[in-house]
């Protein structure tokens, strides 16, 4: 018998509620070419935006001989990063420490290869992204979930505290955080720092901060977003371009590392030695080619902010309880009975689907993903409100 491996069906089961969403939901079992509300995933309802477009054709045609060879962490890529970097978080970042991946999974999937030791423990709040404990046991670790505050999604910094111990590699922070649209507060991140740095000593070990930023450029109403490694020595800065240009399937991302991290210098050559034996997990040529021009290039965010407040205002008079993200393309909402599940199903039979908090450790809420399109809002705006 060819059966998957044992470490296979373990990274199977950390994925079984959105395995089952993806499997047994009505959204699952819908007609593709049929007309409906899709609000589950952070996908495109939309035509790629027509920059993004010409800045791949731009770089197409090729420059030298070497312009499809094999690539790296292209240089010119590389520097463009490390520049805009420095130049947005006042913080210093060198172009040799920015490893260029595939997206945010990659980068995750690196930095937590690269540092963990079978046995240790790897922290990270919820309610959160699905994939987190797949990757942590993926890389031999453990993970270690710990609670934000109930109803205001802050960071709990007392039971963080309580849940490091000698085990403990690194704490995951995802800020701005999905699926609540939290950004983390300097103040909150300072306080972080704090424990870090203490219980770093107490213990005689390198505690490191993954600070997954994949959202950090999807901010409404002028907010600000402080990266955590611009208050923490011992960080890794995660990014993905997939959600700034609303383009996940085309993967490209980084790790940037900053100066202070302790033994950079050998994490670079590691992890340039790691992405050779995970596949060749360097992002395509295409893409490099293009960072220059991509990285100018954003979504719409006053329209994402426009249907927000649309939704937001829209189910508030209804009389549902919405929590008002800061940033992100999501917007968490209070289940008006206890299962999201059957909620969510309720809306699902007329054709608006939502993504039920069981699936990412929030039961009794659902989230709605800002980027379907106006035309998917008017419809279902008169669902939500019959379905209450
Ligand atoms: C918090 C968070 N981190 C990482 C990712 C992965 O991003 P990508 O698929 O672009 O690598 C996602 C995608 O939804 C996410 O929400």
């Amino acid at each position: 018998m060819n059966n998957a491996s044992a470490r296979v069906k373990q990274l199977q089961n950390t994925m079984a509620p959105i395995h089952r969403f993806c499997v047994e939901s009505t959204w699952a079992q819908k007609d593709p070419t049929a007309d409906c509300c899709d609000f589950t995933f952070g996908n495109p309802h939309e035509l790629p935006l027509d920059s993004y477009v010409d800045a791949l054709s731009k770089s197409l045609k090729p420059q030298n001989k070497d312009w499809f060879a094999y690539k790296q962490s292209e240089s010119d890529a590389q520097e463009t990063i490390a520049k805009s970097l420095t130049e947005r978080f006042n913080h210093k970042f060198d172009s040799a420490d920015v490893v260029l991946t595939n997206g945010a999974i990659a980068a995750l999937n690196l930095v937590l290869n690269l540092i963990v030791e079978a046995g240790d423990e790897v922290m990270f709040m919820t309610p959160h992204w699905f994939l987190y404990e797949g990757l942590i046991l993926e890389a031999g670790g453990q993970a270690r979930k710990v609670s934000l505050t109930e109803e205001t999604f802050e960071l709990d910094l007392q039971a963080i505290e309580a849940g490091i111990n000698t085990k403990t590699k690194a704490v995951i922070i995802n800020s701005p955080h999905n699926p609540s649209g939290k950004i983390v507060t300097k103040t909150q991140l300072i306080a972080l720092s704090e424990i870090l740095k203490r219980k770093s000593d107490e213990f005689g070990l390198e505690i490191y901060l993954i600070s997954d930023e994949a959202y950090s450029q999807i901010l409404f109403d002028d907010q600000e977003f402080i990266s955590p490694v611009t208050l923490y020595d011992n960080s890794f800065l995660v990014y993905t371009y997939g959600k700034v240009h609303l383009t996940p399937g085309q993967r490209i991302g980084y790790i940037a590392m900053p100066e202070t991290l302790k033994g950079q210098e050998e994490f670079r050559e590691a992890l340039n030695v790691l992405q050779m034996f995970k596949g060749w997990a360097f992002p395509n040529a295409l893409l490099q080619h293009s960072i220059n021009d991509l990285e100018k290039i954003s979504i719409n965010l006053e329209d994402l902010q426009r249907k927000r407040d649309v939704l937001v205002k829209n189910l508030v008079d209804f009389g549902y309880e919405v929590f008002e993200p800061e940033s992100t393309f999501y917007l968490l909402v209070k289940s008006p009975i206890d299962s999201a599940w059957n909620f969510v199903e309720k809306l699902a039979n007329e054709k608006v689907y939502c993504l039920p908090g069981e699936t990412f450790g929030l039961p009794g809420y659902f989230r709605i993903s800002l980027t379907a399109n106006q035309s998917m809002i008017d419809k279902a705006l008169p669902v939500f409100r019959s379905a209450l």
